[in-house]
């Protein structure tokens, strides 16, 4: 069959996206629609549509279950432009493609159909996918050497032409025995995609319309069909929560690579949890046993001691942070400034060198460069109703165990006495004392001891 396409570039092409995300998730055992439970900080329908925009689809059509409306906004919420479509019965993966008639009436160049409980798959892999289609090829299916075939859809094969895709409850003893599968996504040629999904029957053991008849229906036409073959890790799906935990172990893996790839120290790369967007920079060292939450971005050359918890936060270069530092969000730390173990910052700035160094919170605090933190300071920042803001000047000095009550100012140059409750603003180059002063009673310790003994006849 000759190609009466253009011989453009993959990339050039436009690409509809076909997501099923209708899974049941009955065996995660969760209020949760399983798309929604994530891995490394996002759901796993984020995930797919994350790295099918990477991959240059143009258009993007979810296919939803009826009265999902929560799926229909993480999908929105993760991609506004995702067109919407639901699957109202169950009647099979060819029928899931079909719901999104609409747009596939719309005849991109080609059309990619993923699965949104299918996390791993690589942008890299959409292309191999997409590749053939730009030489003629009306069909390619994601394959892979399975381990364990059970379930899988086999293929079947004459040297490298895909003949058939047999579901494994259709197919024959022969046919079992195959070990290349389906991994179940797929590209389809725009231009014919929606003839060729339009005969797909359900006369099979199953009685459900199969997607993957679509590479019979498309010989039969004369088509050419490929596969693409990629690492079984690629299509793993999930289906529980030990499905779930694996996903999780197989992102973390590829994100410290990236880190370390990228140029930064993991001391323990098992032990340091990553999100889907933690940036880290060069010669940054994160030590053993750290986590990051979502929103993190750390400048060069920062170090993360063990066992710190952050999230939503920035650190500049040349900070340090921990050990045993929690930064929550809005926690945004200047270059060389030092948050020290057991110490929580909540939407609060510090400035250029500024020291946190042992038992503390601030929340809604601002801290001037250079001004150091006594152990066990506390913004009281919150009266069970609102939120109020301490600023603090630069160069001061917050004498240990103080409590600051805010709304406060503290000057540039200020000293404030250690065990002080300060309510009122400190001017600058001033000394605040809020503690009761001390009493001196000489000889008072001897003489009690003195008369006890008397009392107690010793
Ligand atoms: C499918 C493939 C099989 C492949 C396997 C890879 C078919 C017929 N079979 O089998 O060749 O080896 O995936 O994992 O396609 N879905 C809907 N609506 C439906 C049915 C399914 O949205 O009516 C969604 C599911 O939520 C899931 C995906 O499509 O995300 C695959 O469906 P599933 O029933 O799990 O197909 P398998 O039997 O695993
Ligand atoms: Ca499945």
């Amino acid at each position: 069959m000759t190609s009466t396409l253009s011989p453009d570039t993959p990339a050039a092409r436009s690409c509809l996206a076909v997501v099923l995300a209708a899974g049941e998730g009955t065996r995660m055992k969760s209020e949760k629609p399983k798309v929604l439970h994530h891995v490394a900080n996002r759901s796993l329908l984020g995930h797919v549509l994350a790295t099918l925009t990477e991959a240059g689809a143009t258009q993007v059509a979810v296919v939803i279950g009826p009265d999902r409306e929560d799926v229909e906004k993480e999908a929105l919420a993760r991609l506004p432009e995702a067109r919407i479509f639901v699957q109202r019965e169950r009647l099979g993966t060819g029928h899931a493609v079909l719901s999104a008639r609409e747009a596939l009436s719309d005849r991109l160049d080609d059309v990619i159909v993923a699965y949104a409980d299918t996390p791993l798959v690589t942008v890299e892999t959409f292309a191999k996918l997409r590749a053939p289609l730009a030489e003629g090829a009306a069909v390619v299916v994601m394959a892979f050497e399975a381990r364990d075939p059970t379930g899988y859809g086999r293929l079947v094969m004459a040297g490298d032409q895909l003949l058939a895709i047999r579901e494994h409850k259709d197919a024959s003893e022969a046919e079992r025995a195959i070990t290349l599968c389906n991994g179940g996504l797929m590209a389809i040629r725009g231009d014919v995609a929606l003839s060729l999904l339009e005969r797909i029957g359900n006369h099979n053991a199953k009685g459900e319309y199969y997607l993957t008849d679509i590479v019979e229906i498309a010989r039969e036409a004369g088509h050419r069909t490929a596969v693409a073959v990629v690492p079984e890790e690629e299509v793993h799906g999930v289906n529980d929560r030990a499905q779930l935990a694996a996903a999780e172990r197989m992102i973390q893996e590829r994100l410290r690579q990236a880190a370390m790839t990228a140029g930064v120290t993991l001391v323990a790369p098992e032990t340091v949890f990553l999100s889907h967007d933690t940036r880290l920079g060069q010669d940054v060292i994160v030590e053993p046993n750290v986590v990051f939450g979502p929103g993190v971005t750390v400048e060069p050359g920062a170090v993360i001691h063990s066992f710190s918890h952050l999230e939503k936060t920035r650190i500049a270069s040349g900070a340090e942070i921990g050990p045993f530092a929690r930064l929550r969000p809005g926690a945004v730390i200047g270059p060389k400034a030092k948050v020290g173990n057991f110490v929580e910052l909540k939407n609060t700035e510090l400035g250029v060198g500024a020291k946190v160094n042992h038992l503390t919170y601030l929340g809604d605090t601002r801290v001037g460069a250079a001004t150091n933190i006594g152990a066990g300071t506390i913004t009281c920042n919150y009266d069970g109703y609102s939120k109020y803001k301490t600023e603090i000047g630069e160069g001061a000095f917050i004498g240990s165990n103080s409590s600051l009550v805010a709304p406060l100012t503290i000057g540039d140059g200020a000293f404030v006495g250690s065990s002080s409750v300060i309510t009122e603003d400190v001017p600058s180059d001033a000394l605040a004392l809020g503690r009761s002063r001390q009493v001196v009673k000489e000889g008072w310790a001897a003489e009690f001891r003195a008369k006890a003994k008397a009392a107690k006849g010793k």
